[in-house]
């Protein structure tokens, strides 16, 4: 192996060839795949999973201890766990210090140090792919940290970032971690508005982001939106900016400051003091790592609080358990680094298992929809985990798109964010896997920072638009609307009910930031001692988990969490509009679609221009994605005399039903249902 190092290293560092220097890697990957051994909590069968399960339930703390003797610690912990649901508060091994960078990268330098930890992909095929090795990973991290201190940035200090899908995004996030600071990562394509939301709420006093962003023909200014978002902020005290795209910016003197220039500064810093790259902060276990926003059924988003120690635990076992990675494979993670999955799946979980994470740039449908299979086939993927839309979105293309491209690299295919439905799982395993990878379902949310119920790739069975079985440490439950837990089976053996889980594992939402009340009360408060999803799921007579969407007024769009209340405030932002009420309805490709119901009382102007007027404010205070599909002009809603709105009546309304809409005498006008019903859109 040294044999081999010394001897490609320099090669690799040479070669301007962009196809032999994927190849060398490719070589580097199957090499470590028989020189690195495999992980020693991986699960290898079905009995081996029924076993793990049982000791995790029966002795959490052996069991993770255990687990957790795999990472490297600074300090061991006192003691694995210790919570209650009632505050909540929620500790997992209590005492430990620990850098979880050090446990990303560090601690494979001796072994991986030349593998690729990042393969990026371009938004466009002409421009070079990038390969990040683990020692040029541990270089770019430790030296952006160095920006950062240079900046002023310290501890505790929340840092927002809002940049494209570009090596550098990942390298901020572990700069970040390195040094303690808080990441608050925005998805690229939120509004200005959400940003300041998001930036006020955080209290951060620093952002990190990119003169532009590629995504597919589109170019979005990010920088510009940012100085939209802090023009009245005087908070802030520095924008690091990283040069994309080359598109104009404005730099204002004193705080923005260009990512390369610092950056140079840093390596001469690194240069002249080699501790520098040593010195990762000594985090607590509970330390917080991030903030992640996140919709829920209030108007606000809310800050998902997530801490050091559980969530590195959870990300790792789940990603090396789920997918059943083998290492030197190649994990394709499709999701965008501004949620959730980015950064469980694309930064955390593998390169905490040492593996090689895709990072793509662009979108599965640009240039053409056989983007993706390009990818698979360029790069040789082993693992492809992507969300339903985007396999309904290419379904929709046909199997054009596929011919000549060669998918036999994949092993495991996996989906994400949004109930899959069985055509859509059929036509993945059987043009995609060729009826030969294990698919895996998984479910999960921001608050549970790692998967939770799913199968694991070939090892438990899966079942098409099921999740089916839990995690080991994960105890879910279906509960009535009262909390009482449901023991009734339906004719087919089945039950179904809201979906809570018993008890706490590594990975739990610590807090709400700076309103622990709203995470007591979003997730702790509906039912006594369990944490409340927001879903609904069925279970059926062995014990497999089918989630079947949320039960609150959360939208899931193209796997994206809207709430129907932040999508309603926007639209009554626009002047003339009274009031309105949104739902979703079915859409085959998104899943939901957005429909709102619209009192409108302004100037008459055209029907279009009102509606297109709408959809601009939308755009404007959340950004595009919340962007309604149909808008209809209402002059009343369907509300009971004491002034509640019945969504009910509105969901059927939007799913074209016309009759059946339940009582409807409590109404204030239940005229006003026929009156609606009939301008349906
Ligand atoms: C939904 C994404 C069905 C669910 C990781 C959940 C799913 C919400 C699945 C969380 C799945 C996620 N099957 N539904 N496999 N995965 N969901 O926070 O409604 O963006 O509550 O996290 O997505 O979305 P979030």
């Amino acid at each position: 192996m040294e044999m081999y190092d010394s001897l490609c290293s320099p090669l690799l560092d040479k070669c301007q060839s962009e196809k032999l220097n994927l190849l060398f890697y490719k070589l580097y990957n199957k090499i470590m795949s028989d020189v690195v051994s495999s992980f020693p909590f991986q699960i290898h069968s079905f009995e081996e999973y029924e076993k793990s399960y049982k000791a995790s339930i029966e002795q959490p703390e052996n069991f993770w201890a255990s687990i957790a003797s795999n990472f490297y610690w600074k300090k061991k912990w006192d003691k694995v766990q210790e919570w209650n649901f009632s505050e909540p508060k929620v500790e997992w091994f209590k005492g430990a210090k620990l850098n979880i960078t050090e446990n990303c990268i560090d601690r494979h330098l001796q072994k991986l140090g030349n593998q690729a930890a990042i393969i990026w992909e371009p938004n466009n095929p002409e421009e070079k792919t990038r390969v990040i090795t683990y020692s040029q990973l541990h270089k770019s991290v430790c030296q952006f940290a160095q920006v950062l201190k240079n900046n002023g940035v310290t501890k505790g200090d929340r840092v927002c970032i809002y940049m494209g899908m570009v090596p550098e995004l990942a390298f901020a996030v572990l700069a970040c971690a390195r040094i303690g600071a808080i990441h608050n990562v925005i998805f690229g394509g939120f509004s200005a508005q959400s940003i300041t939301d998001r930036i006020e709420d955080s209290q951060a006093t620093f952002i990190i982001t990119c003169d532009g962003a590629y995504r597919g023909a589109k170019l979005i200014p990010l920088k510009n939106v940012i100085d939209e978002a802090i023009i009245e902020n005087k908070k802030i005290k520095k924008v690091i900016v990283f040069e994309r795209t080359q598109n104009p910016v404005s730099m204002l003197k004193e705080r923005d400051v260009w990512w390369k220039d610092e950056m140079k500064f840093a390596e001469m810093q690194l240069e002249n003091d080699v501790s520098i790259s040593t010195n990762a902060e000594v985090m607590d276990a509970e330390d917080p790592l991030f903030i992640l926003y996140t919709s829920g059924s209030t108007g606000k988003p809310k800050g998902v609080v997530h801490s050091c120690a559980g969530y590195m635990v959870w990300t790792t076992y789940t990603f090396v358990n789920v997918f059943q990675y083998k290492p030197g494979q190649i994990h394709f993670c499709t999701a965008d680094i501004g949620w959730i999955t980015g950064h469980s799946y694309i930064i955390y979980g593998p390169l905490a298992a040492g593996a090689t994470s895709l990072l793509f740039e662009g979108i599965p449908t640009w240039p053409d929809a056989g983007r993706f299979w390009d990818i698979v086939d360029k790069h040789k993927v082993e693992i492809l985990y992507t969300a339903p839309t985007a396999i309904r979105t290419l379904m929709g293309f046909g199997l054009d798109p596929l011919q000549g491209k060669d998918l036999s690299s994949l092993k495991i295919l996996g989906t994400v964010g949004e109930p899959i439905n069985e055509e859509a799982w059929h036509w993945y395993d059987e043009n995609i896997g060729k009826k030969k990878c294990p698919i895996v379902d998984t479910w999960w949310q921001t608050e549970t920072g790692g998967i939770m119920i799913s199968n694991l790739a070939g090892i438990t069975p899966a079942k098409p638009s099921w999740a089916t079985l839990p995690m080991p440490g994960v105890q879910p439950i279906l509960v009535d609307e009262k909390g009482k837990e449901v023991i009734e089976k339906n004719d087919l053996g089945m039950q179904k009910g809201n979906l809570c889980i018993k008890a706490a594992w590594p990975s739990i939402v610590r807090t709400t930031y700076g309103d622990h009340g709203r995470c007591r009360n979003n997730y702790f408060a509906t039912y006594k001692n369990l944490y409340f999803t927001g879903d609904g799921a069925i279970k059926d007579e062995n014990g497999f988990f089918r989630i079947t969407g949320r039960v609150d007024d959360v939208l899931n769009v193209s796997g994206h969490r809207i709430s129907t209340a932040e999508v309603e405030n926007a639209i009554n932002m626009y002047a003339g509009v009274v009031e309105s009420a949104v739902v979703g309805y079915p859409n085959e490709i998104k899943g939901q679609g957005i429909y709102a119901f619209v009192i409108y009382n302004g100037n008459q102007k055209e029907l279009e221009i009102i509606r297109t007027n709408i959809l601009q404010t939308v755009t404007k205070i959340i950004g595009p994605i919340a962007k309604p599909d149909k808008i209809q002009l209402v002059s009343g809603l369907p509300k009971t005399r004491s002034g509640k709105i019945m969504r009910r009546i509105l969901r059927k309304i939007a799913e074209g039903e016309s009759e059946n809409f339940g009582d409807i005498t409590t109404l204030l006008d239940p005229a006003i249902v026929e009156e609606i019903k009939n301008g349906k859109i």
